[in-house]
C-alpha cells in the first residue's frame, strides 16, 4: 500500500527526511509540498517530484501522512490543521516554543486519534541503545553518576544559516529547547524519571532569549545524579558532538558520537571498545529498534494503523523538563522539582 506523504516546509530537516524515507525503501509517494520560501519549494518539488502548492490546506488535503518541518513557532497550527483532517503526522522536535504550546499539540493529535510521531530520531541511535544496554546490565553495579556534554556550532551561521533560530518568537529559546530537547529525552529514556533539576545559562551572544549554553544538575528517581553541559560556539567545523561518560560502583563507560562513533567501557578488569559497523552490529544484537529507520517506520506505522514511535506525548515529557530547567535559570539556578 503506497502512502502519499507531504511536507510542510522545505529548509533541512524537510530535505533530510525526504533523503532518509527515500533511503528506507519505504511504499511511499512524495505528492506535495509547501514553504512560503518559493525557491525553496520549487528545489524540493524538484528533487523529490511533489507538487509545490500555495497553502498548506492543499498539501494537506492530497497527503495521508504530513511531516511538519518549519521552524518551531510554526507546528501548533499546522499539526492541527493536518490532524483535524484526520492525517497521519510526523512533527519535529521541539513540539512548540513552550510548553504550554506542545501540549496543546499533543491533546489536538490525540483528540483526532492519528498516527502521529516526533522527531527525536536519537531514540533509535544505535550508540545510545548500546550505552543503555550496558548500564543496565548486573555487572555495572550501582549507577552513581554521569556527564553529558553536547555541543555544536550556533546555528544561525555556517552550513544552517537559519536566522529564525536567533529569533525568540520563533525559536522559543537557545540551545537547550532546540538542540538538547534530544539529550534530556535520551536521559530519562535512559536513566529513568527525573526528580529535580536546577540549571544556569549564559547568553555571550548576545541574542535576546537565546541562550547559548546551559549547565544543569539533574537528579533522578533512583538516586543517580548527573550534569548535561550543552554548548553553542562559533567552531563551524564542529557539527554537533556528544561526549558521555558513566560512572556504576563497577563500570566505568564513554561514548563519544550521536547515531554512530565509538564506545569504551570497563567493568572491574574487563575492558571494551565498539565502534563502526562492530558497534552496529552489537547494538542491534542488544536492542531491535537500534539503527531502525525513523522515516521507514513512521510510514509503516501509517501504512499499518498501528501507532508510531515515539508519539509526540513523549515529547511533551521532555519539554515538561526543559521548562523546568528554564524555571530554574529563571530564578538563578535554583533546584526546580518536576
Ligand atoms: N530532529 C532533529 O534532529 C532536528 C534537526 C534540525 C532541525 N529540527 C527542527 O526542525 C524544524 C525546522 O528546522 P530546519 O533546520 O529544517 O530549519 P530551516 O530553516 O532549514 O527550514 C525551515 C523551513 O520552514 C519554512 N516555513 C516557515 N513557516 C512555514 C509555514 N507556515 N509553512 C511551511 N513552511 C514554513 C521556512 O521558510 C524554511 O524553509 C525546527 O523545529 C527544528 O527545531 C530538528
Amino acid at each position: 500500500m503506497t502512502i502519499s506523504v507531504g511536507f510542510l516546509g522545505a529548509g533541512n530537516i524537510a530535505t533530510y527526511h525526504s533523503k532518509s524515507l527515500r533511503a528506507s525503501g519505504a511504499d511511499a509517494s512524495w505528492v506535495a509540498v509547501h514553504d512560503p520560501d518559493g525557491e525553496r519549494a520549487a528545489h524540493f518539488g524538484a528533487a523529490t517530484h511533489a507538487t509545490v502548492f500555495e497553502t498548506p490546506e492543499e498539501v494537506v488535503d492530497r497527503s495521508e501522512a504530513v511531516y511538519v518541518c518549519t521552524w518551531t513557532s510554526e507546528h501548533e497550527h499546522l499539526v492541527t490543521l493536518a490532524a483535524e483532517a484526520g492525517k497521519a503526522v510526523f512533527c519535529e522536535k521541539p513540539l512548540g516554543i513552550d510548553l504550554a504550546q506542545a501540549q496543546r499539540i499533543v491533546d489536538t493529535v490525540e483528540r483526532a486519534g492519528v498516527v502521529n510521531q516526533v522527531g527525536l530520531v536519537l531514540r533509535r541511535a544505535p550508540i545510545f541503545h548500546l550505552l543503555r544496554d550496558i548500564t543496565l546490565r548486573p555487572e555495572s553495579g550501582e549507577l552513581l553518576s554521569f556527564t553529558f556534554r553536547d555541543d555544536q556550532f550556533l546555528p544561525v551561521q555556517g552550513r544552517y544559516a537559519s536566522t529564525w533560530r536567533a529569533d525568540v518568537d520563533k525559536a522559543g529559546a537557545g540551545v537547550l529547547i532546540e538542540h538538547s530537547i534530544h539529550d534530556i529525552d535520551l536521559l530519562e529514556w535512559m536513566f529513568g524519571p527525573i526528580r529535580a533539576v536546577s540549571a544556569t545559562a549564559r547568553y555571550v551572544h548576545r541574542i535576546e532569549g537565546i541562550e547559548d549554553s546551559i549547565a544543569v544538575h539533574l537528579s533522578f528517581e533512583s538516586g543517580l545524579h548527573g550534569v548535561m553541559l550543552s554548548v553553542w560556539h562559533d567552531l563551524l567545523d564542529r557539527i554537533s558532538n556528544r561526549d558521555v561518560e558513566v560512572f556504576g560502583t563497577t563500570l566505568w563507560a564513554r561514548l563519544h558520537g550521536e547515531w554512530f562513533g565509538d564506545l569504551s567501557w570497563n567493568h572491574g578488569d574487563e575492558s571494551h571498545h565498539l565502534e563502526g559497523q562492530a558497534l552496529v552490529t552489537e547494538a542491534a544484537r542488544v536492542s531491535p529498534r537500534a539503527g531502525e529507520n525513523p522515516d521507514g517506520a513512521f510510514v509503516g506505522a501509517v501504512a499499518s494503523g498501528r501507532p508510531a514511535y515515539p508519539e509526540l506525548r513523549v515529547a511533551l515529557r521532555a519539554h515538561e523538563i526543559v521548562d523546568a530547567c528554564y524555571r530554574s535559570v529563571a530564578s538563578g539556578g535554583a533546584m526546580v522539582e518536576i
